[in-house]
């Protein structure tokens, strides 16, 4: 190991002594398989956060009584770094995800995290993993900030340790379509969440429980679930992986965040664009009856998603209950088109950052 080295908040860094650079394809990314050389850690133990480390990506050690793998009280973060040139790399938003980080840990019973020690393991991480930082358009590194429950011990109640650690990616496109329109169907026979539940937090255990009627949708040759609520079955929610938008007649409508929708960092900055781009913005409850009834009159121009993995991302046929609307299932529409250049663009530096979206980070 070289000398360890403290920075202003105190992280100790313990450099890898061989990167593992070579081990990646940049020219064939594929979501979320490699890690980059360093990881973030930091242990919660007698109430209060430890001394906060950077270290080799490696395994660790946990034993079989671990709470979160009974009880899995555990959340976590997306968000991406983006190549801007040789000296410099934007984080999106990390304001917005820390705190959204922070709302998932108080829903969780997980203690909460200090925004300082946030933006500093990223802005180390990313200069000491700068080379594996993807410079092609579409990709990023992609970041992801996690906590779980440490305790050994089998008693059903909130851990009283725990890890907290922040690992990156270097990542291409998430879905297999890229930026081609995905597939989408609803389900009666599952949900994701309810109000009072913990759709709203990022917490570990909302993406396990929708992976069975993903794996059924994909059989059924669909790319993902649109969800509906879990009470009446008939208001949209989200897609699991994204949040969802219908763009019909001159109206942007978003389903409204009533306690069980995911609230995406990517949605808030659709929804922002829209609004400076003059278009009627609706935040509200939308049923996918209205959604078929749109359809039907002409009205529905465009359906997308949009969340840190999947960006924006164009929704080319929605099934339900045996009737399915088709829209352009070649290419995205003008106005997917026109916020995914946009975010996309500030991303990357290429246009004015007039909402102040980009942390730049210099390298
Ligand atoms: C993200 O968009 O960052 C997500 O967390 C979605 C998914 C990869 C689970």
């Amino acid at each position: 190991m070289m000398n360890e080295i403290i920075t202003n908040t105190n992280i100790t860094i313990e450099p890898v002594e061989q990167s593992r650079i070579h081990e990646v394809d940049f020219n064939n990314l594929v979501f979320g398989r490699k890690f980059s050389d360093h990881m973030f850690e930091m242990e919660f133990q007698g109430d209060k956060w430890g001394a906060p480390v950077i270290k080799p990506y490696a395994p660790f050690k946990m034993t079989p009584a671990t709470n979160v793998l009974h009880y899995g009280q555990a959340v976590f973060e997306g968000m991406k770094a983006y190549y801007v040139d040789e000296n410099t790399i934007h984080i999106f938003r990390p304001k917005a995800h820390y705190e959204r980080f922070n709302n998932s840990c108080r829903r969780m019973c997980i203690p909460e995290t200090e925004y300082e020690i946030f933006i500093e393991a990223l802005e180390t991480l990313i200069k000491l993993d700068h080379q594996w930082i993807p410079k092609r358009s579409g990709t990023a590194l992609y970041i992801r900030p996690f906590i779980f429950a440490s305790d050994d011990l089998l008693a059903a109640r909130s851990s009283d340790t725990f890890t907290y650690q922040i690992i990156t990616s270097p990542v291409g496109a998430y879905y297999s379509e890229g930026f081609n329109p995905v597939s989408l169907t609803t389900t009666d026979e599952y949900v994701r969440a309810v109000k009072g539940g913990t759709g709203e937090a990022k917490a570990a255990g909302n993406y396990a429980g929708s992976f069975l009627p993903a794996k059924k949708a994909k059989a059924e040759g669909y790319t993902q679930v649109l969800w509906l609520d879990a009470k009446e079955h008939k208001y949209i929610e989200e897609v699991g992986t994204m949040n969802i938008h219908f763009l019909i007649g001159d109206t942007l409508v978003t389903p409204a965040l009533t306690g069980s929708i995911l609230p995406g960092v990517t949605r808030r900055s659709v929804i922002a664009l829209a609004k400076e781009w003059g278009l009627n913005v609706e935040e509200r409850r939308i049923t996918i009856d209205e959604v078929f009834e749109a359809h039907e009159k002409g009205e529905l121009k465009e359906v997308f998603g949009s969340g840190t993995a999947a960006v924006v991302s164009p929704v080319g046929l929605i099934h339900h209950k045996g009737k399915n609307i088709e829209l352009d299932r070649e290419k995205p529409g003008e106005f997917a088109q026109k916020c995914f250049d946009k975010i996309t663009d500030i991303q990357y530096g290429r246009a004015e950052d007039k909402f102040g979206w980009v942390h730049k980070v210099s390298i």
